[in-house]
């Protein structure tokens, strides 16, 4: 078990992933290739395009991970691989790869949640507690997960309509800013003197979930109605109210459902994580209020392999294993 080392596939969206994990615990290598600039042009992730581009690398990145880790194929005890949710034709591919090897090693094969995936990459650098609440955060995903125990997962509030990274993709996108424009809008917000204030979807008083279309079309009623009044608009401000609804929302809500449910951490993961408006308000809530906040470094906020080498190897443990005629399942649920 703690010897066990997991080659790890990820390829859901738009990274190509490949990581050596060893006993769950240690990155012997983790390799990311982005495929950012060929989407950029389009401003968002095309499907068919990722895919393609899957194809073109996986290979290459998995040999790369085994070479930077030092292990051959024989020295690997298992396979993981995110077998949702994501876009399907890029899950496939990483799916194709995991499952050739494992049939050809002969070696079991971890089918891996990437919220899950994205969760654990907390364990790769701190040691979770639990119950613990993490705030999951990224392009595809706004998520209140409880951990009652390791391994076992509750989503308890969610997003009703856009992610918050799609959001901040979507209002960058407004403003005439490059894809992703989240580092965009976070840069923006830090330069401005004021902020325009904007609406916070709070929903139902008991409710954990959240909605970000509302502030999205507020925002671009803004864009609007400045341009047709031929005012110049101030962006910055406009960014900064953008970033602070955002983040009363999600801190207020993370901080009540940690405190509902006694959690002993509140773990922040996703791209979104790497947000430095939400970061510092997190941060500065938590320690006003005593809970430790555990927050991976960016590098395993994004899209990668050892974050899904780390879920998988508590699967491992347990010998919940995935057949070989395991599928990609685009809507996984946790
Ligand atoms: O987790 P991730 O790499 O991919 C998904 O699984 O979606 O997250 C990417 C998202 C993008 O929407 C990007 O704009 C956003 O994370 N993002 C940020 C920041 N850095 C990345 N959003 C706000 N502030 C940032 N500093
Ligand atoms: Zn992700």
């Amino acid at each position: 078990a703690a010897a066990d080392v997991i080659l790890a596939i990820e390829t859901s969206c738009d990274e190509t992933s490949a990581a050596v994990i060893r006993g769950g615990k240690t990155i012997m290598s983790n390799v990311v290739s982005s495929q950012i600039d060929i989407h950029e042009r389009f401003g968002g992730v095309v499907p068919e395009l990722a895919s393609r581009k899957h194809v073109e690398s996986i290979t290459l990145i998995i040999e790369q991970a085994l070479e930077e880790a030092e292990v051959e194929l024989k020295d690997i005890s298992a396979i993981a691989v995110t077998q949702g949710p994501g876009l399907v034709g890029a899950l496939l591919v990483g799916i194709v790869a995991a499952k050739s090897l494992a049939m050809a090693l002969d070696i079991p094969l971890i089918g891996t949640h990437h919220i899950a995936g994205h969760i654990y990459a907390n364990e790769l650098v701190h040691d979770m507690a639990y119950p613990c609440m993490a705030l999951v955060v990224s392009g595809g995903h706004t998520e209140l997960v409880l951990l009652a125990s390791e391994g076992e997962f509750r989503v308890v509030g969610r997003t009703r309509d856009d992610a918050v990274g799609e959001a901040y993709d979507k209002v960058a996108r407004a403003l005439r800013l490059p894809y992703p424009g989240g580092p965009h809008i976070d840069r923006l917000a830090h330069e401005a003197e004021e902020a325009i204030e904007l609406p916070r979807a709070w929903l139902e008083s008991e409710s954990y979930d959240f909605s970000f279309s509302g502030l999205k079309s507020a925002v671009l009623a803004v864009i609007n109605q400045t341009r047709m009044k031929g005012l110049e608009l101030n962006e910055a401000a406009l960014a900064r109210g953008f970033q602070e609804s955002v983040t009363e929302v999600l801190v207020t809500k993370a901080m009540r459902a940690a405190r509902e449910y006694g959690a002993k951490q509140l773990l922040l993961c996703g791209g979104v994580a790497a947000n430095r408006g939400l970061r510092s308000a997190l941060a500065a809530r938590c320690e006003a209020e005593g809970l430790p906040l555990l927050v991976p470094p960016n590098s395993l906020c994004t899209d990668n392999a050892a974050m899904i080498g780390a879920a998988a190897f508590l699967k491992l443990k347990r010998e919940q294993l995935t057949g070989l005629d395991m599928k990609a399942d685009p809507g996984f649920s946790l």
